[in-house]
């Protein structure tokens, strides 16, 4: 655990609680990672998508978890199964205040992506406490994207009538996104989810894409990908044997090569600043066709967007070994995270310098 402002004093905080929020499949791969890199941290609450842990030692307010599978995190308060909903509004008011708030998240621990399917009874219960905040004119910023460094105050759908109260401080990109999921509003016509995953790790990632950058993305078929990037004003090279849907394949800033990665010619590749690879294939097979490109004198990627899919959830183990591959071939900063858009994968993010500032070429 680190703690990241160089003016807040550590505190004692032994006796109080964290929670995690994860993707509530994910949910033992998220405790099998906090026992190993957090073994300090004694096991609380529990349910899918919600985790709270008594943390044993002294460290900041703001602190960062170094965690693939967390979405977000913070200061656990406690549950609260208010009588009505203006009962549980007052509840929060007073809690933002006391925490120094301005924010209020308020999310659902069971959130998988029900953008696009049915409401769910979490969603339908956060809609109504939403309207409530409306009826009630509070200046409390509702769901909003905080600035860096703002205080939130959590408010989690448990279970029928039970929510959990907590707050954080904004340190990190996700936990500035209610739940650590960014809102996203789908294009009219999005060709595949892999449009809000592409998105979503962008602004993960920071790393720009803007008019120029040449992006190239192996796996790109139907093209949900190219698409976002395409909206970026990017230049995509499509690798896939399979078509892309004609809106991609089409558009003037697209270079389909109907062909498996590994068979891709380097000089097609000597422009290209961002690989990204989204193949239904084994991990080691994405980095295996990954290093093979990168270690060519006709390539110079700066940075690298992959997915790897985990057929086995045994393969979270190898993070670590997968991420010293990605170093060895001249990447220094590498991260990893399981998206809320994604589904049994992690995405790893790898640059060769730590400023992203320009990737266009
Ligand atoms: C999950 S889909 C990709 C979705 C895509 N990124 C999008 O934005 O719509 C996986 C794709 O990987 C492709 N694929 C599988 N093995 C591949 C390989 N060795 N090289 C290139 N593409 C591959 C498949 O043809 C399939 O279209």
């Amino acid at each position: 655990m680190t703690t990241k402002s160089a003016e807040e004093e550590p505190v004692s905080n032994a006796g109080s609680f964290l929670f995690i929020g994860c993707n509530p499949r994910s949910q033992n791969l998220c405790k099998q990672e906090i026992k190993q890199a957090y073994p300090a941290l004694s096991p609380s609450f529990s349910r899918p998508g919600f985790l709270t842990y008594k943390v044993n030692q002294t460290f900041s307010e703001r602190f960062d978890l170094s965690l693939t599978f967390a979405r977000t995190f913070g200061w656990s308060l406690q549950p609260t199964q208010p009588q009505s909903l203006s009962e549980l509004v007052s509840e929060i008011i007073s809690a933002a205040e006391q925490h120094k708030a301005p924010h209020v998240h308020v999310w659902a621990r069971d959130w998988v992506d029900h953008s696009l399917e049915e409401k769910s009874e979490s969603q339908q219960a956060i809609e109504t406490l939403l309207g409530e905040f409306r009826k009630q004119k509070s200046k409390l910023k509702i769901n909003a994207v905080t600035r860096a460094d703002e205080r939130v105050l959590d408010v989690v759908w448990g279970d029928t009538d039970r929510w959990w109260l907590g707050w954080h401080i904004a340190g990190s990109i996700p936990q500035r996104w209610p739940g650590g999921v960014p809102p996203i509003q789908p294009p009219e016509s999005m060709i595949s989810r892999a449009y809000l995953k592409t998105r979503e790790a962008l602004l993960w990632s920071g790393i720009p894409v803007n008019k120029g950058t040449v992006c190239a993305e192996i796996g790109s078929a139907p093209g949900g990908s190219c698409q976002r990037l395409l909206e970026l004003g990017a230049q995509v090279i499509a690798i896939d044997p399979a078509d892309l849907a004609p809106a991609i394949s089409k558009h003037a800033n697209v270079t389909h090569l109907k062909m498996r990665g590994r068979d891709v010619p380097h000089r097609a590749l000597s422009e290209v600043s961002l690989l990204l690879a989204d193949s239904n294939v084994a991990p080691t097979h994405t980095l295996d066709t990954v290093e093979e490109l990168v270690s060519g004198k006709q390539t110079h990627f700066r940075g690298l967007i992959l997915t790897l899919k985990f057929t086995d959830p045994k393969m979270a183990r190898e993070i670590d070994v997968f991420i010293q591959r990605i170093k060895s071939w001249g990447f220094r900063f590498v991260k990893t995270r399981q998206l809320a858009y994604g589904r049994q994968e992690i995405c790893v993010m790898a640059l060769k310098q730590k400023s992203a500032r320009r990737f266009s070429s």
